[in-house]
Formats: structure tokens, C-alpha cells, sequence
């Protein structure tokens, strides 16, 4: 094994070329995940990243930030909350637009997901535009949490989004890059 556990991590990560359009290489967490040795380094770096935060509740992004959100809000003893793709949540809600490379689209929260002032660590797989990540964050603003940092495994650093959350005033921490 490599020495460096966001090493290991990166390189169990798989690149797909033109998916799932030509000319994007996209970056597949799923055999990160199939192995138990790498899922249980990624589980732990944020484990430790976190453990001493004095969170309230981990908010993970709908569908691949749910895996690893829900397993670190466990570990950490944490309450788990959804943010969610457009139309899914069944009760009252609270929207949040975003926009796309073509278009809009938006993320939801149940409306009494969060107390005010909660400390909530929001996690996603990957950060990409930050487009997902920074609406999520409004939306848990919204609702009157403090959110402390945004997560994810993966910043694809030449389109910005780590910088822009960062310049918009919430801390980032990525495992890995892919440049
Ligand atoms: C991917 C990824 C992030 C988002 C990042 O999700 O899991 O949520 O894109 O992109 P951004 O930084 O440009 O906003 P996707 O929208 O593909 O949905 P999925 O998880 O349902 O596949
Ligand atoms: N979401 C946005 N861009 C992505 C990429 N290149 N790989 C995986 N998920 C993505």
C-alpha cells in the first residue's frame, strides 16, 4: 500500500474517458468504494479530519456524497441529512437554483432538516463547477446552520469550484485532485 492514505485513495479512483460525453473524462469513485481496504482509508481520513469539529450533522449531496456521508455521520456519531435532487422529498421543502452548462437545475432540503446554529459538514464525491456544492450550502444557510467546511473526495481543480466556495467564504477540503 501506498504510504500516503490520499494517494492510496487516488489511485484506486478509476478515469473513464468520454463520459458521459465526449471530451470529459469522468472520474468514477465506484472501485473505491468495492474495495474494502480503500473505502475504509477513505472513511477514516475523514473520520479524523472530523472527529474533533464538534459537528452537529453531516449533510451529503445527492446521489454519490448519500454513500459517504451517511457512513462518516455514523462513524462520527452524527445525524445524517439529504439534500436532494429536484422533486424526491416528500414533505414541506426548501429549494435552491443552480445553473448548469446548459440550464438550470436545483437542490432541496425538508424544511426541518436543520436547527438554526447547528454545525453541519456538507460532503459531496466531487467538486466540479462548485455549483452543487455552493447551492447546498445556501440552502443550509437558508435554514440557519452554520456550515463548517464542504467536503468531497475529488476537486477537478481547472474548473474552479474548490476556489469559488473557498472565495465565497467556506473552507475545502478535498482528498485528491485530477487535473
Ligand atoms: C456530480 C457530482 C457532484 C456534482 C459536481 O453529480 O456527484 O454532485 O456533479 O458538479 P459541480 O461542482 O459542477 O456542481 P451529478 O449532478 O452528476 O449527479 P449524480 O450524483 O446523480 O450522478
Ligand atoms: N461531475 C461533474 N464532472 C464530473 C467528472 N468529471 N467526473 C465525475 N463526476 C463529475
Amino acid at each position: 500500500m501506498h504510504t500516503d492514505p490520499a494517494q492510496y485513495v487516488r489511485s484506486a479512483i478509476r478515469s473513464v474517458p468520454d463520459w458521459p460525453k465526449p471530451g470529459v473524462t469522468f472520474r468514477d469513485i465506484t472501485p473505491v468504494l468495492q474495495d474494502p481496504r480503500s473505502f475504509r482509508v477513505l472513511v477514516d481520513l475523514f473520520v479524523y479530519r472530523y472527529m474533533q469539529q464538534k459537528l452537529d450533522l453531516v449533510a451529503g449531496v445527492d446521489a454519490r456524497g448519500f454513500i459517504l456521508g451517511s457512513v462518516l455521520a455514523y462513524e462520527l456519531n452524527l445525524g445524517f441529512v439529504p439534500v436532494r435532487k429536484k422533486g424526491k422529498l416528500p414533505f414541506r421543502t426548501v429549494a435552491e437554483e443552480y445553473s448548469l452548462e446548459y440550464g438550470n437545475s436545483s437542490v432541496e432540503m425538508h424544511a426541518d432538516s436543520v436547527r438554526p446554529g447547528q454545525r453541519v459538514l456538507l460532503i459531496d464525491d466531487l467538486i466540479a463547477t462548485g455549483g452543487t456544492m455552493m447551492a447546498a450550502s445556501k440552502l443550509l444557510q437558508r435554514l440557519g446552520a452554520n456550515v463548517i467546511e464542504a467536503a468531497a473526495i475529488i476537486d477537478l481543480p481547472d474548473l474552479g469550484g474548490a476556489q469559488a466556495i473557498r472565495d465565497s467564504g467556506l473552507p475545502v477540503y478535498t482528498v485528491c485532485q485530477f487535473t
